[in-house]
């Protein structure tokens, strides 16, 4: 027996100190670790974001996103039936618009036949049971890179609204069967809402973007989707403040009144005590987006040797389930999902 300085044994000073509680019992075996562990995992928890451009051939890297790329239509419904297989529940499109296609007003974005739309309907017809979640926003198709319509250097918040509801009218015709406003305009979420049902569309869902932070997070995917080099400015006017908490939750409870079926949280990593007060607040369906920033923050550890990219991947994507997210938007999900248990 180990004793200390006064004599008694170390066992006895551990013992009467935790009562005989030692926490470590649990953990000695990989038996015993599952069988306590509070949260998994699945497939199910996953929505993966696609990346989609004009064009046939192959796919296409996106610089710094290794692993990432810009698919054809055709390429996307090929990713649609991957994630079908294995048991990926939503994929959600980014289109990639040429300098050509934008404008200041992204009219683009009400064009039936854009990327986005021809995607959706192909995916919609080849491979009904995965869902289709859009983006709700005029960024990938304003000249200007910004989410909304310009006057001088100022968003025009209600001009905006109109041409949102227009966009999701546009993508539900299409198939998309969730609306995701990533805008941050005012009493977006209501107006869509309403203009979905003018049209028929009752049953398309709603997963708003309730707290979008503006972020150096999202550097690449503006890369992806060819915004990055034409944004004048940062997105500060619309997106929050990365200091705010308190707002995040009069956001959602916003959102939520107005008729959101489901909120997210963006960025995820850094973000995780907004998703855990969220999530517990509103007991609404909470998602997190692990953005294109983070992706690469793993991805080019990873592939310097400087930490398992693997591990890093399942611990991160874990760590949004134990925060208290429903499920997370993730680059990584056709990747984990090859090597995660299917219910
Ligand atoms: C568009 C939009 C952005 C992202 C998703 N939708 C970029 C932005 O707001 O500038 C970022 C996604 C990512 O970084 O992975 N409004």
């Amino acid at each position: 027996t180990r004793t200390g300085d006064s004599g008694v044994s170390i066992t006895t000073r551990i013992d009467a100190a935790t009562a005989g509680l030692r926490m470590r019992r649990l953990r000695q075996s990989d038996w015993s670790r599952r069988l306590v562990r509070e949260t998994s995992l699945t497939a199910d928890d996953l929505i993966w974001p696609i990346f989609v451009r004009e064009g046939g051939g192959a796919p296409e890297p996106v610089p710094s996103m290794p692993e990432v790329f810009r698919l054809s239509v055709e390429g996307c419904v090929e990713a649609a039936r991957r994630a079908r297989d294995l048991g990926i529940p939503v994929v959600a499109l980014f289109p990639y618009t040429d300098a050509d296609k934008r404008d200041e007003r992204g009219s683009e974005a009400f064009n039936e036949g854009n990327l986005v739309c021809r995607a959706s309907r192909a995916i919609k017809a080849a491979v009904p049971e995965v869902g289709i979640l859009c983006d709700v926003a005029l960024d990938p198709y304003t000249s200007h890179g910004h989410d909304g319509i310009m006057e001088g250097d100022r968003i025009l918040n209600d001009e905006t609204v109109e041409a949102l509801c227009r966009q999701a009218v546009v993508q539900a015709e299409a198939g998309c069967d969730i609306i995701g406003p990533s805008d941050m305009m005012d009493g977006r979420v209501a107006c869509i809402r309403q203009a979905l049902d003018e049209v028929g569309h009752r049953d398309t869902l709603i997963m708003s973007y309730a707290a979008k932070y503006a972020s150096a997070f999202y550097g690449p995917f503006r890369d992806a989707v060819g915004s990055g080099g034409m944004l004048k400015g940062d997105k500060r006017t619309y997106q929050m403040d990365y200091g705010n908490s308190d707002e995040a939750v009069r956001e959602a409870a916003q959102d939520i009144a107005e008729g959101a079926d489901m909120i997210m949280v963006k960025p995820g990593m850094p973000y995780l005590d907004i998703v855990s007060r969220l999530s517990r607040e509103f007991g609404v369906p909470t998602f997190a987006y692990q953005t294109s920033g983070e992706y690469a923050m793993i991805m080019a550890a990873a592939g310097n040797g400087w930490l398992d990219g693997e591990r890093a991947m399942i611990e991160s994507l874990t760590a949004f389930k134990r925060a208290g997210a429903s499920g997370i938007l993730s680059y990584f999900s056709p990747t984990i999902a090859a090597r995660m248990p299917r219910r």
